[in-house]
């Protein structure tokens, strides 16, 4: 097979295995989201509900038919024929994460993980920094879960909060940032279906266990099984925010983008608090309030310095310069005809042939190329600070133009 029928058929692999990944991470942060509603909006029953050993009762509507929900204080009398086990949402999310995260990563450590400018690594090396922190940091958090740490929830919040970011922050030293990123969100998930597999199915098992021997069943696993729930609940924004930045480099492409991911993290899981608290009827609008100042707060703390615009006064460059630096520096890759060796069709559709396409893009050519270094890819054409500066008079050129 030649090399391009390979990158073309390893598009479609990764848009298949993204799109399995979206649909099941869906389904277990909606069953996750959903059975934390569930718990905490949970009502007293009537007496004789009481009686048959039900400890919460619950009535909703939805899509045209009235539900009625009972929790059992511990488990039925009796076994029910059939009992749902909502366990392999988190297994396929975290099996076509995996598989994702190898084909981008791993299988595409030159173009993805690896960053020269950072640390000079060969692909095993690169790898074996990646599969270690998901190996390393998921140890790390089984051993944190049984010890006594666990029993205060808000240390135990702060030390998980503490670690992600000195992980970010690590990677960020060692490979390519949005791979630091990407990994740390996968360290996230990983301990999340860790959660399911280790802690919550065996003490569901335990449970229908007792229930099927007729035995009074042992309340500690299934405390222990709520309280990781509970952490996978509040894992869910700060995992959502690190999937979706790869779309938005002024937070994984900043100087300081492994703080970046801690503030974002620590935002994500207060506004999630916020609805966990109003679950149990409890409102307090300032939590949701606060989580959105700091969010401001964040914008304004981490907007990147303007840049000196020299060269304008000298005249700056001209359409057919500014095409010749584009030529050198991006149409590599983001050409009709592209000559990357990886990135065989224009990345994004986005093309700079012409002065004309340059200039219909220009904002997020500042963007991503004068504001944050993020492009050119890896920077694997050896773009320079004076070339991006020099194209950011440009374009600020280009602005004064239009206004005037
Ligand atoms: C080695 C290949 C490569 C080179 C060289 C490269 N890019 Fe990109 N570019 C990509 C890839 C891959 C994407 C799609 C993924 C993404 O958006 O990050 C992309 C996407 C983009 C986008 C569209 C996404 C958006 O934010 O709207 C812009 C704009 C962009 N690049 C600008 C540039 C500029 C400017 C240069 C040159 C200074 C450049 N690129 C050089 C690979 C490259």
């Amino acid at each position: 097979m030649d090399a391009q029928l390979i990158a073309y058929l390893t598009d479609w692999l990764n848009l298949l295995l993204r799109f399995l990944h979206v649909v099941t991470a869906i389904a277990w942060i909606g069953a996750s989201f959903y059975f934390v509603w569930l718990d905490n909006s949970l009502e007293e029953p009537p007496k004789w509900k009481q009686d048959k050993g039900i400890k919460g009762d619950l009535w909703s509507i939805h899509g045209g038919g009235f539900y009625e929900i009972a929790k059992y204080r511990l488990a039925p009398e009796s076994m029910p024929k059939h009992l749902h086990w909502f366990k392999w949402e988190a297994y396929s999310t975290w099996i076509t994460g995996a598989l994702l995260l190898t084909l981008l990563y791993y299988v595409g450590a030159n173009s993805y993980l690896i960053d020269p400018s950072k640390a000079d690594l060969t692909q095993w090396q690169a790898i074996a920094i990646g599969v270690g922190t998901l190996v390393g940091g998921f140890a790390i958090y089984e051993a944190a879960v049984r010890s006594p740490l666990v029993n205060n929830g808000r240390l135990f919040g702060g030390v998980m909060l503490a670690l992600i970011t000195l992980i970010a922050w690590g990677l960020s030293q060692l490979v390519g940032d949005r791979a630091a990123y990407i990994h740390v969100g996968a360290l996230i998930g990983t301990c999340m279906a860790g959660n399911v597999l280790l802690g919550i199915m065996p003490a569901q098992r335990g449970l229908v266990d007792a229930v099927k021997r007729g035995v009074e069943p042992d309340p500690k696993p299934a405390l222990m099984a709520k309280l990781r729930s509970t952490h996978n609940n509040y894992a869910t924004l700060p995992v959502l925010f690190i999937m979706l930045s790869n779309h938005y480099p002024m937070t994984y492409g900043h100087q300081y983008g492994w703080l970046i991911l801690g503030a974002m993290a620590l935002i994500g899981a207060w506004a999630r608090h916020f609805f966990n608290l109003r679950h149990q009827g409890i409102i307090r609008p300032w939590v949701l309030i606060s989580a959105f100042i700091a969010f401001c707060v964040l914008v304004v703390i981490v907007r990147p310095a303007p840049i000196q615009r020299t060269a304008v006064e000298r005249g700056g460059l001209s359409d057919q310069q500014v095409v010749k630096l584009v030529q050198a520096r991006c149409t590599a890759c983001h050409s009709a005809t592209p000559s990357d060796d990886v990135f065989t069709v224009a990345p994004s559709g986005v093309v700079f042939d012409s002065a004309e396409q340059i200039r219909r893009m220009m904002d997020r050519i500042e963007a991503r190329a004068v504001l944050t270094h993020d492009m050119p890819f890896m920077n694997k054409t050896g773009m320079t600070d004076e070339e991006r500066a020099l194209l950011g008079d440009w374009i600020a050129q280009q602005r004064s133009k239009n206004a005037g």
